[in-house]
């Protein structure tokens, strides 16, 4: 059996899972969640990067993996390029949509420090007055912790987003897609959003097949056992 392997630190790439199962039903998808490491957004790269080869490796021993999908804006900023070199694989990575939100309008991209400071796509941005870069602290592994509870994580995105007036927010960390609600209670009004998953998807078209012949699996692996969090992946991916 061949599979998919989507790796994050936490829930955030589920929202990428639940979107690849929609489209490629009948592959076979694990979905690595490396509690154990997270949060990734702030490490530095080089451990980022020694880490995640490490984690390959250990899955390439196990299964035959056709693609590797880094449903995480963090890794990708940092060990993609990497990662190509080191694996005769498929990557598929996940980066800001900001060139979708690049209009007239003010708009706010939240990302992680590691993110902010590595991506080379919005390296190009840096500068450019209409967009504002925010690096949220805390706010994936609160979310991780706190999926059913978001008093937390709005006090923290308040202390953290200081200035209200944008129409655009990016989304530049896969955990933020389920902050929505959260993102525009702080801000006070509405805003267009901009995630990364379609792209993602689309990108993945490249290797895989959507066929809906045949039902495929997921399998979601924990690097550290949590059954609340197992319980919440699960919880998303049904509903
Ligand atoms: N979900 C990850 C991303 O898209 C990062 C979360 C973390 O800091 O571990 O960047």
């Amino acid at each position: 059996m061949n599979y998919v392997l989507v790796i994050d630190s936490g829930v955030g790439g589920v929202s990428i899972l639940k979107e690849l199962r929609k489209k490629f039903p009948s592959e076979n998808f694990l979905y690595v969640l490396d509690n154990k490491f997270c949060p990734y957004g702030n490490k530095p790269k080089i451990l980022l990067r020694k880490h995640i080869h490490k984690l390959i490796c250990s899955f390439l021993q196990m299964y035959n993996i056709k693609l590797i999908v880094l449903a995480c804006n963090t890794l990708t900023a940092t060990t993609i390029s990497y990662l190509r070199k080191k694996f005769k694989l498929n990557f598929v990575g996940t980066e800001p949509p900001i060139r979708k939100a690049d209009k007239d309008e003010k708009t706010l991209l939240i990302a992680t420090k590691q993110t902010i400071k590595n991506s080379k796509l919005l390296k190009k941005y840096k500068g450019n007055k209409k967009v504002k870069f925010v690096a949220l602290k805390k706010v994936a592994k609160l979310l991780d912790e706190n999926f059913y509870d978001r008093k937390k994580i709005i006090k923290s995105l308040e202390k953290q987003i200081k200035q209200k007036n944008f129409q655009n927010v990016v989304l530049g960390c896969t955990h933020y897609y389920f902050l929505k609600k959260e993102i525009e209670e702080v801000l006070g009004h509405r805003v267009n959003f901009f995630s990364a998953t379609s792209g993602v998807v689309k990108r993945c078209e490249n290797y895989l097949t959507s066929k809906n012949e045949k039902s495929g699996t997921i399998q979601i692996c924990l690097t550290k056992s949590d059954q609340n969090l197992k319980k919440t992946v699960e919880n998303i991916l049904q509903n």
